[in-house]
């Protein structure tokens, strides 16, 4: 008996210490109100290596089996992924992009060079028809970038009219002529993109002055997307809401400011290999994607002071990982692999959107297929699934659902100098079930987590799990996928209290109900 009440002391102290670290999570669902928007799970589709042509797009008349000239297997894929939003025609590109080039009959479209992105010339066979058709098929919302760099107001405004507008006017009568009587349902408008540099290399003051004229000239029940800040530009932010708010106050002029941050391995000019890394490169990676946390706070607190109703949505419109080409591949074209180290990345920002849901009002991965953080990857007929397409497909759950304020208490996971929590994670309710997303973030080692949720009772529950054997394992064309989802085995909750053991570097979703 004394020896017992010796190791229950001597375990308490440990605890207490921190030498044994137990992570617990309470959810606290009586605090349970703010929506988790769904297009907070949405992504991003630039003309940009084979992101549109060859990977979206094939054309009619291709081999690969198409609706419309769309990749078969890839709406399938898309919708079955639940997309819920679509942002295009960039990023850098959408600032050089004169739509009126991509409408009408596509023989009698002009081509152009695509500066920004490997100076290919494009035929313009993809244009708004092309795009909004795309979403309708994958039953996504539209998001469209306005080009603000080298276009004209006039330009703007005529597009929004040419796609939303009911009136008799020469651009309805343009798009009637290009077969669409109806206009289309396009709430999103990103005026400009990345102003501060490939938009224009504008300063927050000129670039402020300019959305209001802009934004003053697209009409109609829009949100409108300002551009925002380039990772920690905290300047950019306090001007572009100082010097818009003036004018919400007559006519809301700004509905989202969006923020744009990647990750790498190091820094910019060291953005290391997506596949060949060690674990020096898995925590440096995880490490610099939990910056996002930072951001969202620091941006949010200076949104907070123009706008404390939490009326306008920061809007992470790009996001994800940015490491080198594939060896052999065209340096402009961005492509790269997608290792299990990405599935984290993508659960543990996802978490940290839901979690900031007050203020994140909608997210685009980079990019679609093909392109950065992919969730498609093609070559030819072929399809990779790749494991960013089964976190989202796994945190589906948490579209449209209730946040739940969680208070996650874990380890910490150390490597080289660094520190990262073993565990992040977030939860939401909807239609009467609970999910909890959790990402283990230690590559060695297994996490229990002991989940209390007090006030309610299950009748069962369920799991999903994301792992693989190496931490650089992906999918490859013609092989057995290595990194999926698959079904993962939690016992029923007693009490409103269930253990659940996180395997190394997994991301699991658990479900109670
Ligand atoms: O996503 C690739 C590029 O990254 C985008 O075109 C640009 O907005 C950003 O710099």
């Amino acid at each position: 008996m004394k020896k017992k009440i010796f190791y229950t002391f001597v375990l308490l102290s440990l605890f207490s210490l921190g030498a044994i670290a137990q992570t617990t999570l309470y959810l606290h669902t009586d605090q349970a109100e703010t929506k988790i928007n769904r297009e907070i799970y949405g992504h991003f589709a630039e003309h940009l290596g084979r992101c549109i042509y060859g990977g979206i797009y094939v054309g009619e008349d291709s081999d690969i089996p198409n609706i419309r000239g769309f990749r078969e297997d890839l709406v399938y894929a898309l919708k079955d992924m639940e997309i819920p939003l679509l942002r295009w025609p960039g990023g850098c590109f959408g600032d050089t992009y004169h739509w009126k080039d991509g409408i009408g009959p596509k023989h009698e479209r002009p081509s152009m060079v695509n500066v920004h992105w490997g100076g290919v010339t494009e035929d313009n066979s993809f244009g708004t028809h092309e795009f909004l058709d795309f979403c309708e098929l994958i039953e996504a919302e539209p998001y469209i970038n306005l080009n603000v760099g080298s276009g004209t107001v006039r330009e703007a405004a005529e597009w929004v009219e040419y796609v939303t507008s009911k009136n008799i006017s020469p651009m309805t009568d343009l798009r009637k002529k290009n077969g669409r009587e109806e206009p289309w349902d396009v709430k999103y408008w990103g005026i400009g993109n990345e102003n501060w540099g490939c938009g224009g290399n504008m300063t927050p003051e000129y670039y402020a002055d300019l959305y209001i004229r802009f934004a003053s000239y697209c009409h109609g029940d829009l949100y409108r997307i300002a551009g925002g800040p380039n990772v920690d530009d905290y300047n950019w932010m306090e001007v572009l809401m100082k010097k818009t708010t003036r004018h919400n106050r007559h006519r809301r002029l700004v509905q989202g400011v969006s923020l744009h941050n990647y990750t790498f391995t190091n820094s910019w000019g060291d953005k290391g290999s997506a596949t060949d890394f060690d674990e020096k490169g898995w925590i440096s990676v995880l490490n610099n994607t939990l910056k996002m946390e930072t951001l969202l706070e620091r941006h949010s607190t200076i949104m907070d002071k123009y706008d404390p109703n939490k009326e306008i949505g920061l809007i992470v419109d790009e996001w994800g990982n940015w490491f080198n080409v594939e060896p052999g591949t065209t340096p402009g074209f961005l492509y790269q692999q997608n290792t299990l180290r990405d599935a984290l990345v993508a659960g543990i920002n996802l978490n940290l959107f839901n979690n900031h849901a007050d203020r994140v009002k909608m997210s685009n991965i980079a990019q679609t297929v093909n392109v950065l953080q992919s969730v498609i990857l093609t070559k030819d007929e072929e399809i990779v699934l790749t494991p960013t397409y089964y976190v989202f497909k796994m945190y589906a759950v948490h579209q449209d659902a209730t946040l739940i304020p969680i208070n996650l208490k874990s380890g910490q996971y150390k490597y080289d100098g660094k520190s990262v929590p073993s565990v992040y994670g977030s939860a939401s309710t909807k239609d009467g079930v609970v999910s909890i997303t959790l990402c283990n973030l230690n590559p060695n080692k297994a996490e229990t987590i002991d989940i209390n949720i007090t006030g309610q009772e299950f009748a069962s529950s369920t799991g999903q799990i994301i792992t693989a054997t190496n931490m650089n394992d992906y999918n490859d064309f013609g092989q057995e996928e290595k990194v999926t989802l698959k079904s993962f085995s939690v016992k029923k909750p007693k009490n409103g209290k269930v253990s659940v053991e996180l395997p190394a570097k997994s991301v699991v979703l658990v479900q109670l109900q």
